[in-house]
């Protein structure tokens, strides 16, 4: 199927809680900030550990380079003890990771919090980046497409209009995630569109230009295959997000993949 992708692939950087020194987190947004000037057809963007985002922010100043936040409340305050709230990051985060799988794990993130997160995020004029995904063994018993499909539904459920939201979905299936071992591309392509059409169902117009990404041990040897399927518009990059170069180099497979797309060879054999 032919469709009009979003205007540039999109480069995320989860750091997760990487690197614990303030200098080195400076020194690598600062690299980072670099590799968005150096390729500006990329939406490039990092996520910091919260306690670094106003730093990070202040230290990249006005530059091509987004700032994300690695999650937040869905509140605006009061009694949430550790959290982040909304009004918090807006102005400082353009961006936030909704619904990563660890945080699915580790903090009891729900559907329902992915749900009331991915609204809240839009409402505050913070684009979220909703993760999902399956487990291995969701994925041994074929279930992959019934938990995409159940998290995906979850995470637009509360939104008025994907048109307009600045959504942005991320693949990431959870046994790939820090493992070594990528989904293959023509596996996280058939998801991807899968994806793609659920969000059709939801806005049909809309659908085409929401940003879907692969995540999962994305290094700058793999990447270029995930951004050359015909759904997949970027990466979100946890480990290959903590070495300057090893980021550089997913940001450029990303680049170039787009500009091989905008030849005009690469658009006649695309219709
Ligand atoms: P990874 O992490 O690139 O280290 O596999 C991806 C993620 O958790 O977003």
């Amino acid at each position: 199927m032919t469709r009009t992708r979003p205007m540039q692939p999109l480069v995320a950087g989860n750091w997760k809680m990487n690197p614990t020194a303030r200098s080195d987190a400076l020194m690598l947004a600062r690299a980072a900030a670099a590799t968005a000037a150096r390729h500006q057809a990329v939406t490039t963007v990092i996520c910091p550990p919260t306690v670094f985002l106003a730093e990070v922010a202040a230290e990249v100043g006005p530059s091509r380079l987004a700032v994300g936040a690695q999650t937040m409340a869905a509140e605006e305050r009061g009694a949430f003890t550790g959290e982040t709230s909304p009004l918090m990051l807006a102005g400082l985060a353009g961006f936030v990771i909704v619904g990563h799988s660890e945080r699915r794990a580790n903090d009891g993130e729900t559907d329902e919090g992915v749900a009331a997160k991915v609204a809240s995020a839009v409402a505050h004029g913070i684009r979220p980046i909703a993760a999902i995904g399956e487990r291995i063994e969701e994925r041994r018993a074929g279930r992959t497409e019934e938990v995409v499909d159940r998290q995906l539904h979850a995470a637009v459920s509360r939104l008025e209009a994907i048109h307009g939201s600045g959504l942005v979905i991320a693949y990431e299936p959870v046994w790939a995630i820090g493992s070594g071992e990528a989904a293959s591309p023509a596996d996280a392509q058939v998801v991807a569109a899968r994806i793609r059409e659920l969000l059709g169902t939801v806005d049909a117009d809309a659908a085409p230009q929401v940003p879907i990404l692969y995540g999962g041990s994305v290094t700058g040897d793999n990447a270029r295959a995930f951004f050359d399927c015909p759904d997949i518009d970027g990466a979100l990059v946890g480990g290959g997000s903590l070495d300057a170069a090893s980021f550089e180099a997913i940001v450029a497979a990303a680049e170039a993949a787009a500009a091989h797309r905008r030849t005009p060879s690469a658009e006649a054999t695309r219709s």
